[in-house]
């Protein structure tokens, strides 16, 4: 009510009446903070972290011109009001959240795989509003949890736990998933089991879910409206200060979406001209001979690189060697037969065929995402690796790429130094600069 009052009044001083251009005010010109802000000050913060103010100044308006349906992802001309300020820290001009990738993520087979909606584009205005939505506790039952308290930045947006803890202590069923480059997932479906059909059902449900944020939706735009640094951060996004869950969902959808891996050692070797079958320059001779692991012996590439399409032969080059995401969720063998407590898809579906069956988070940051697997029953890479390289168990829909000629689970048998060399491996899939970018860290304050 109070930011309402506040905006309508600054509505009135900056617009001559009748006027419905959607600038929203700006804050009080002698407010120190606002006022440096204005001045640029954040280029500091950015240089830091790596690229995140390069060619922020116009090109957010660029990359938000395409923006279809209500959003208009337009900030205000002159910085955030106090009453922002004073909670957050927010750079102005807003960061870059939808800046070109690198050129192996433009091959046309890699976008094929972003699952983004052509009505909920990502734009700098909605990315920094969700980025405040994914730290903001209020969005818990008794304040004392965000989305970000289960995927936290410095663990590859996951977190250490097997299963995690809730708002009141209560424990979630499966492991948190990371969810760096989520939105390269060509079937679009969300949870171990899938059960989000899309990324914008997906997170409403931690937010309602009663062992994790406990609101119902109601709660939460109560919640949400009555914080005072939303309206402008909403106006910015949607062209006017009107909180409701779709919006909400939109902001936290287009946030994550935003939260890309593409500076791993791996994206390095790639960019220096490297390929799949030959040694990159910038990897010891131990990690080219795990990469050699992964794309031959270990047979860990015919999953999680996912190809559009069938494999191609051996040799021929891969149509995607960026996003380290399944194609559609498998059964990797971790169960002989049908468990009590989660079947996975099977659950979900109803479909025996599907029972056992599972996504997979990307492997990009695996060495960050500790423990592993749905039921994060694995807590090492090394006892990923021992899985698949001897503990493949024998399920009816065991996916027949962890089968042997013979259809019984493969048995790998790789060296003592091969499994060193693929754990090496997994670790270049590691992005320092993601873990430290301030676009995605916690804007709050305190
Ligand atoms: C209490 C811990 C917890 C909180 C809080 C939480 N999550 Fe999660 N998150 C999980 C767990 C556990 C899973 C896997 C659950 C499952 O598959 O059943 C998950 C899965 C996800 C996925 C699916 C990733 C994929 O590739 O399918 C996304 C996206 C996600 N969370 C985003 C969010 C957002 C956004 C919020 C805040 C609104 C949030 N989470 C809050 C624990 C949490
Ligand atoms: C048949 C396709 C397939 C193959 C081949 C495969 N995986 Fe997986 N992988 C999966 C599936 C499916 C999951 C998720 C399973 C679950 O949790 O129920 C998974 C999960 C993982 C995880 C855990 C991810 C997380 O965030 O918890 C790691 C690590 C992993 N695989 C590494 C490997 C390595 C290394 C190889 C090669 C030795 C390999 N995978 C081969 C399908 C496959």
């Amino acid at each position: 009510m109070h930011a309402r009052t506040w905006l309508l009044a600054a509505m009135a001083l900056t617009l001559p009446a009748g006027c419905d251009d959607p600038t929203p005010p700006m804050g009080d010109p002698g407010e120190t903070d606002a006022a440096t802000e204005g001045g640029g000050s954040e280029a500091g913060d950015g240089s830091t972290g790596g690229e995140a103010t390069d060619g922020s100044d116009g090109s957010q308006d660029g990359s938000s011109d395409d923006t279809a349906g209500e959003s208009t992802g337009d900030g205000p001309s002159d910085g955030y009001p106090p009453e922002v300020e004073e909670v957050l820290d927010l750079p102005w001009p807003p960061y870059d959240y939808d800046e070109p990738l690198p050129a192996h993520f433009q091959a046309p087979p890699v976008q094929g795989m972003d699952n983004t909606p052509s009505d909920n584009e990502i734009t700098d205005a909605g990315a920094t509003l969700g980025r405040v939505l994914f730290y903001d506790r209020t969005l818990s039952a008794n304040h004392t949890i965000s989305c970000s308290s289960c995927h936290g930045q410095a663990n590859g947006f996951t977190d250490t736990a097997t299963f995690s803890e809730g708002f009141d202590g209560g424990l979630t069923g499966r492991n948190s998933m990371s969810i760096a480059n989520a939105r390269f997932y060509a079937p679009g479906h969300f949870f171990w089991d899938e059960r989000a059909d899309t990324l914008e059902d997906q997170v409403l449900m931690p937010i309602q879910n009663e062992v994790e944020m406990g609101l119902t939706l109601e709660e939460l735009v109560d919640r949400v409206s009555a914080q005072p640094y939303y309206p402008a951060l909403f106006e910015d996004a949607f062209g006017d200060p009107d909180v409701d869950t779709q919006r909400i969902s939109w902001a936290l959808a287009q946030f994550v979406r935003s939260i890309s891996s593409y500076r791993s050692p791996w994206d390095e070797g790639i960019e220096a001209g490297g390929t799949p079958g030959g040694p990159f320059p910038n990897y010891s001779a131990q990690e080219n001979r795990g990469k050699d692991v992964f794309f031959g012996p270990g047979r860990c590439a015919v999953c999680h690189l996912g190809q559009p399409g069938p494999p191609p032969p051996p040799g021929a080059p891969l149509p995607n060697v960026a996003i380290f995401m399944l194609n559609e969720a498998a059964n990797n063998g971790l169960d002989a037969a049908l468990v009590n407590d989660d079947n996975g898809l099977g659950d979900v579906t109803g479909d025996p065929g599907l029972n056992g069956v599972f996504k997979s988070p990307s492997l990009r940051n695996v060495e960050l995402t500790a423990p592993y697997m749905h039921d994060g029953r694995f807590s090492t890479l090394r006892e990923v690796i021992d899985h698949y390289d001897s503990g493949v168990e024998d399920h009816p829909n065991l996916d027949p790429r962890l089968r042997a000629p013979d259809g019984s689970p493969q048995r790998l048998n790789l060296s003592e130094a091969d499994k060193d060399a693929l754990e090496a491996f997994l670790r270049t899939l590691t992005d320092d600069a993601l873990i430290e970018d301030p676009r995605f860290s916690d804007p709050f304050r305190e």
